[in-house]
């Protein structure tokens, strides 16, 4: 099973894709085929995701993906060693497509099935990448998850700090909706923020200076809200300065948030020599961001890892390689792996509101 060729499913948002990673001997990793077809044109006109939409066009199109990155791989299923796929947390339908698809598979070739939690996708990219040992801090901030982990192992997490109410992602997204820009979100709020004065409006920077990791931006998008209903018609200037000044707030939030998270790492683990920090999910493409991430791990004596956005982004490739990863560990799963609509990467921690562990298990 020297090297191991794992498919990678991922359906648990608005992407439908399919990929195929080869997993070295020495524990590298290469992607063969990584196929990704958005949603967000079916989405835009409801300024979000429908769940309803997203399954039916996981359906419509996820049989056909899973060919062509077989296809492009150059690979037939009996010279696969492992079929991944995302079994949550995420939108119910759309995560059960993409499990059962990876099961009907799995059983059909007698292969292993890999039930991969969508955040260990997130976080073990970096790993496919290059050389990255554990431990490790791990930053992901996505559409739907804002949090620290420690990553100790494959299936070893322990969370750090987690928002108590919306994720980073959301706030973009909602900051976005409000100035009547389009969906996603992010991308928007970063290109009118490129023309934006960052000092115009004077937003809150949630729980700056609070003794723990975690976050809060629901307090921050409200400060928007009430921006924008007093501005009343806002012009291109006006929504440039309302972008910049929103990332400028998020930029000193998340740097005084990492402070605390480097903090306790090296307080876990005064061992490591050279820590490295890794940013992972979609708001990790944000150049302002990033730009603060890089000037604070030098200054904390952290390394910094950014995924490529293709890879910050949902893909199936990182689904894959988690599947690689836990193969390679012997962390098989049975054929009756249940799809979750919520599964924390860490279900030691207490449970804090927000953080996708006060749910009903599905
Ligand atoms: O990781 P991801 O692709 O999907 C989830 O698992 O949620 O993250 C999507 C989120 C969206 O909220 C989107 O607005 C945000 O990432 N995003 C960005 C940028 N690109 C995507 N946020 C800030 N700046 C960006 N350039
Ligand atoms: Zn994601």
């Amino acid at each position: 099973m020297v090297p191991s060729y794992i498919l990678g499913i991922e359906t648990s948002c608005d992407e439908t894709a399919a990929a195929v990673v080869r997993r070295n001997a020495d524990g590298s990793g290469e992607i063969v085929s990584n196929i990704v077809l958005s949603q967000i044109a079916d989405h835009a006109p409801y300024g979000g995701v429908v769940p309803e939409i997203a399954a039916r066009a996981h359906i419509r199109h996820l049989d056909r993906l899973v060919s062509e990155a077989m296809g492009q791989a150059e690979l037939t299923y009996p010279q696969l060693d492992g079929v991944a796929a995302t079994a949550g947390p995420g939108l119910l339908g759309g995560v059960i497509i993409g499990l059962t698809t990876a099961k009907a598979i799995a059983m059909a070739h007698a292969k292993p099935l890999l039930a991969v939690n969508h955040l260990e996708g997130h976080a073990l990219t970096a790993r496919l990448l290059g050389p990255c040992p554990f431990p490790y801090l791990l930053l992901l901030i996505s559409g739907g998850h804002t949090q620290f982990q420690l990553v100790e192992g494959v299936g070893r997490y322990r969370r750090l700090g987690t928002t108590i109410d919306d994720a980073l992602g959301e706030a973009f997204d909602k900051t976005a909706k409000l100035l009547g820009l389009g969906y996603p979100g992010g991308p928007q709020v970063e290109a009118h923020a490129r023309k934006g004065k960052p000092d115009r409006f004077d937003f809150p920077r949630p729980l700056k200076g609070r003794k723990d990791c975690n976050f809060s931006f629901s307090g921050l998008k409200t400060a928007v809200r009430e921006v924008v209903g007093e501005l009343g018609r806002l012009n291109e200037q006006d929504i440039a300065d309302v972008c910049a000044s929103f990332e400028a707030a998020v930029a000193e939030t998340l740097q005084d948030r990492l402070k605390m998270a480097f903090e306790a790492f090296r307080g876990s683990y005064s061992g490591v020599e050279e820590p490295t920090l890794i940013v992972a999910g979609g708001v990790a493409t944000n150049a302002t961001l990033k730009a603060m991430f890089a000037t604070s791990a030098k200054a904390h004596g952290f390394g910094l890892i950014v995924p490529p956005a293709n890879l910050c982004t949902d893909n199936a490739a990182m689904i894959a390689w988690a599947g690689a990863e836990r193969l390679a560990l012997g962390m098989v799963d049975n054929l009756d792996a249940m799809a979750r609509a919520r599964w924390p990467l860490d279900e030691v921690s207490a449970p804090v509101y927000g953080s996708g562990k006060l749910g009903v298990k599905v």
